[in-house]
């Protein structure tokens, strides 16, 4: 990180403080800013989908510039990457070194995953996706030696991708080591075993805990051979059922953080990310503790968009969040993508209930114009949508409001889907019923009944 760099997101961070936040405070002028919280609000930094492309550089020919554009023209490269590859080394230090930098005080950080880029299985091997995920691993451990962090493995963390298994295998065996500065005894051993783990985060001021469920959603992800037909790949069911159940003996809240979310996929029809006999699963037992899971967490699309689950009664219980990638990468076929983005949040010390999302992002064109990362503010949640705070109720009453015509809301929504790619990226008919219907509808019923009542269910 050179000083320029320093001033300028200090800079930014300054304004956006000082047009937007209700209790930080910005201290000194060219220092990086402390900010004063409420003593009752905790924050936790969210990254995900880093994707590193070791081979990204600078060269003539545009073909040679990542492995990860598969032998398409890279657009615009520049210091930053280029949006039809994978993340450059520098992109992703410049999002751990504005993280350092932002004055923000954070008690954890949660990282949901896949490491490795975008290439063909033939390129890669097991020793390579080690090699990236312990690289990725010392990155953040040598910027942010005192913090705790709470990794989830995704689908891109193992060889061949999508393939990981239900038992002890090199890479369970390698992360279990290379995470070990962050995580109990306890936890390594599920970890090594199954690519799973719990654990509380340790609080000084609250007696009541919460506890970090860490999901290996990836053996329920459709293209995982390894786990056609089972009921209960690696028990991981069963295990979570009896996570829950003593974690609500013991009065605790839940955070449960994964790569592969639950639902539909709001940008398609009536897909789920899962297999939908796992993703009727896990929602029957989100739906059974919601009681006690005060959030969810997510990575895998790249883009950024909310989930409500409602109850057999249609009342919102639970909220859930996927964040956008660090990544920006996209197909040649594909006309949007995302600007690389990490995102804090804000929660309730005393019940862990969460308050709000405020989303970073790097303008990537501007960072590979200006050869500096400027890391900036795209929005604070409630501040973006008028609500208090992100309870699901609240949550719901927004997707309501979204399914109005012409809705302003749901524009912004939409442009924060892309973190700001390209403001006039317009989602109405199809479109617009998809991402509604995947907002509010995370089961098979309720998301056909949605479809249904848009006049979408005959259509294929
Ligand atoms: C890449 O760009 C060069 C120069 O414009 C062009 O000649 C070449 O055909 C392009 N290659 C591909 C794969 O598009
Ligand atoms: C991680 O990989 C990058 C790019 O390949 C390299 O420059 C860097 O030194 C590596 N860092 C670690 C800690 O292995
Ligand atoms: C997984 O199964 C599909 C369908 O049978 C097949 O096309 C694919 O090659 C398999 N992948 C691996 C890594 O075995
Ligand atoms: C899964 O079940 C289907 C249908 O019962 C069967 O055709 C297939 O061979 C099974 N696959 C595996 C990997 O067990
Ligand atoms: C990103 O930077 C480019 C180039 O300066 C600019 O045209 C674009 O409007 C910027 N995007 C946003 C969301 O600020
Ligand atoms: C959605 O997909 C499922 C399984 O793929 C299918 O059984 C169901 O009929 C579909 N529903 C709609 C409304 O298209």
């Amino acid at each position: 990180m050179d000083l320029r760099g320093t001033f300028s997101w200090a800079c930014c961070l300054l304004s956006s403080l000082y047009i937007s936040s209700a209790f930080a405070l910005p201290v000194g002028n060219s220092s990086p800013v402390a900010e004063i919280l409420d003593p009752a609000v905790g924050q936790f930094w969210h990254v995900t989908d880093l994707h590193l492309d070791p081979t990204y550089h600078i060269t003539e020919d545009h073909t040679k510039v990542c492995s990860s554009s598969h032998g398409a023209n890279a657009s615009n490269p520049g210091p930053f990457g280029d949006f039809l590859c994978d993340s450059p080394y520098q992109l992703i230090l410049s999002a751990f070194n504005f993280i350092k930098s932002s004055g923000q005080q954070a008690s954890f950080m949660i990282w949901t995953g896949d490491s490795p880029p975008h290439i063909p299985v033939k390129e890669l091997s097991t020793d390579v996706v080690i090699n990236v995920i312990g690289n990725m691993t010392t990155t953040i451990q040598s910027l942010f030696p005192n913090l705790q962090v709470f990794p989830a493995l995704g689908n891109h963390d193992y060889w061949p991708q999508d393939q990981l298994p239900i038992s002890s295998s090199k890479v369970y065996d390698a992360v279990a080591n290379f995470w070990k500065p962050w995580l109990s005894e306890e936890a390594i051993h599920t970890l090594r075993k199954g690519g799973f783990y719990s654990q509380t985060v340790p609080s000084h001021r609250n007696p009541q805990s919460l506890r970090i469920i860490s999901l290996n959603t990836n053996l329920y992800y459709s293209p995982n051979n390894v786990t056609l037909n089972q009921t209960d790949p690696a028990n991981q069911f069963e295990w979570l059922e009896n996570t829950l159940k003593s974690s609500r003996q013991n009065k605790e809240k839940v955070y449960v953080i994964a790569h592969v979310p639950v639902g539909y996929l709001p940008y398609s029809r009536n897909t789920t990310a899962m297999r939908e006999y796992y993703n009727e699963k896990l929602i029957g037992i989100f739906h059974k503790y919601s009681d006690i899971i005060a959030g969810q967490f997510y990575g895998h699309t790249h883009r950024d968009s909310i989930m409500v689950l409602s109850d057999s009664k249609g009342n919102p219980v639970s909220s859930l969040f996927v964040a956008p990638a660090v990544t920006p990468v996209k197909s040649v076929k594909e006309k949007f993508t995302n600007n690389p983005g990490i995102r804090l949040f804000q929660y309730d010390l005393n019940d862990y209930r969460l308050l709000d999302t405020w989303q970073y992002y790097l303008n990537l064109t501007e960072a590979n114009m200006k050869e500096e990362p400027s890391w900036k503010l795209e929005y604070i949640l409630t501040k973006a949508y008028g609500i208090e705070d992100l309870q699901p109720k609240n949550l719901y009453e927004l997707a309501k409001q979204f399914t109005v015509l012409d809705n302003k809301q749901f524009l912004t929504y939409y442009k924060h889907f892309f973190v700001s790619y390209d403001s006039d990226i317009m989602c109405s008919g199809d479109c617009k019923t998809f991402q509604i219907c995947a907002i509010m509808n995370l089961d098979q019923e309720s998301y056909a009944n949605c479809l249904e009542q848009y006049g979408l269910w005959h259509m294929q």
